[in-house]
């Protein structure tokens, strides 16, 4: 691949790459020097359509107007302000936006800086409430099979990706994992929510039984399962976990980094499954990934606990240097004004029966033996090489990347969440592209 040598730089070997097969990507980098609205320019001058919105998170798009814009004059007018003990008026006047679009019932908001941050917040709220409420025996956290939460110690511990905790030691003491929900045998080609599984949230009162509810302080689990490779929970499966969590005092967390924004063509994916939470955790299209931002949300029940003591004492023992950095919130806040004025969430959810349309159109090509979708996400899973897991998928994405398409790809699955400003060209674009890759394939 040819590169421009005006904005690659000779020499790559300082920066290790994180999620990367860095020796791979050294012999023949992808690099990306601009972006606008749908698509990628890369270092050889070449478009590539966004097929995954960044990570998940570019869901206005790229290089925004009024995202651009709100940046520079913050930086220009309040660059920092401490975030202990001293505020400044958007990361309040952006908790109140990010509450107005929340389900109902979800009252505050704690920043961070990232998803995985915003779950270790969560994890430590779920622990800290229990105790503040005078039942501290409550510690142990369960999580789920498959499920990611970011790469920190209390969301790999949590988390069920092998690879993402095998080699970092002991993890955290007194965690449990629900069976995750891919079955393949009796959903594949689900369209929307699989038939099959609500059973698999009963597994909880086994746990319950187990452990004793009282040692148990949270369930934490996505509502849509992301980077596992994009499962959609069963009919039912949310409810009853909501049921068994509520009967035995334990707190449920939705994990709503990707799913929260728009994805699935509510503000978050509580409200597109009628399923409410007690803690939320978000991040990403917070500011369309534009600039780091996480924030969990909070019940005023989670919360109030909280508020007790003399009121000079700090109520709660955490939080981070940029917690409601001035210079993010005022990209929270385009961010949202962006999403509102365009209408993009109700945007994605018109075009899901039309990007549901297309996917499915993938069925009988080679390899394919699962496609799953919903809201503007969607996944194709193919057929591992025998012995070889994750090099197909893999080659997917990189001859998908040379035919201009950017899609993702987690083992031997391939991952799809465009922009919500997708056009339907553009869906026949990614897809059609998607075809010819998948038909090529070894
Ligand atoms: C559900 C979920 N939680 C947490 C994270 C971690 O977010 P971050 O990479 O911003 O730390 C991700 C990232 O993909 C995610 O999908």
């Amino acid at each position: 691949m040819a590169l421009d040598r005006n904005s690659v730089p000779n020499d790559l070997n300082a920066f290790w790459m994180p999620f990367t097969a860095n020796r791979q990507f050294k012999k023949a980098p992808r690099m990306f020097v601009a972006a606008d609205g749908m698509y990628y320019t890369t270092s050889d001058g070449r478009q590539v359509l966004d097929g995954t919105a960044g990570l998940w998170c570019c869901n206005a798009g790229h290089r925004r107007p009024k995202i651009v814009e709100a940046i520079a004059k913050q930086a220009a007018e309040l660059d920092y302000a401490p975030a202990f003990q001293m505020g400044h008026p958007k990361a309040f006047e952006l908790a109140n936006r990010i509450i107005e679009i929340a389900p109902d019932g979800m009252e505050h908001v704690f920043y961070t800086n990232s998803g995985s941050e915003a779950v270790e917040t969560a994890l430590k709220l779920a622990i800290a409430y229990h105790r503040a409420r005078g039942e501290g025996t409550r510690t142990r956290l369960i999580g789920r099979e498959r499920g990611y939460h970011g790469v920190n110690f209390g969301g790999i511990s949590v988390g069920g990706i092998v690879n993402n905790r095998r080699v970092f030691g002991s993890l955290l003491a007194g965690v449990d994992h629900l069976p995750h929900t891919h079955l393949l045998e009796q959903n594949a080609f689900s369209r929307g929510q699989p038939e099959h599984g609500a059973h698999l949230a009963d597994e909880l009162e086994r746990m319950v039984a187990l452990h004793g509810a009282d040692t148990i302080a949270a369930v934490i689990v996505e509502p849509m399962a992301g980077s596992t490779g994009v499962l959609m929970p069963p009919k039912g499966y949310l409810e009853k976990l909501r049921a068994i969590t509520a009967k035995h005092g334990i707190l449920l967390i939705f994990d709503e980094v990707i799913t929260g924004f728009g994805r699935l063509g509510s503000a978050f994916a509580a409200q597109h499954y009628g399923v409410m939470p007690d803690l939320m955790t978000t991040a990403k299209g917070l500011t369309n990934g534009v600039i780091p931002m996480g924030a969990v949300l909070s019940t005023a029940a989670v919360h109030d606990a909280f508020m007790q003591g003399p009121e000079h004492m700090i109520e709660l023992f955490h939080g981070y240097t940029y917690s409601g950095n001035p210079i993010a919130s005022a990209a929270g806040l385009a961010t949202l004004e962006t999403y509102k004025e365009e209408g993009l969430f109700e945007r994605a959810a018109a075009l899901a029966p039309y990007w549901e349309e297309a996917l499915h159109s993938l069925r009988g090509l080679p390899h394919v033996i699962d496609i799953r979708n919903m809201g503007l996400i969607g996944a194709v899973e193919l057929q591992p090489i025998a012995g070889e897991p994750t090099k197909r998928a893999f080659q997917a994405f990189l001859n998908a990347y040379d035919k201009g398409i950017l899609i993702r790809t987690t083992g031997d699955i391939i991952a799809m969440s465009p922009p919500l400003i997708i056009e339907k060209t553009e869906i026949d674009q990614l897809i059609g592209t998607l075809a010819d890759v998948l038909k090529t394939l070894p």
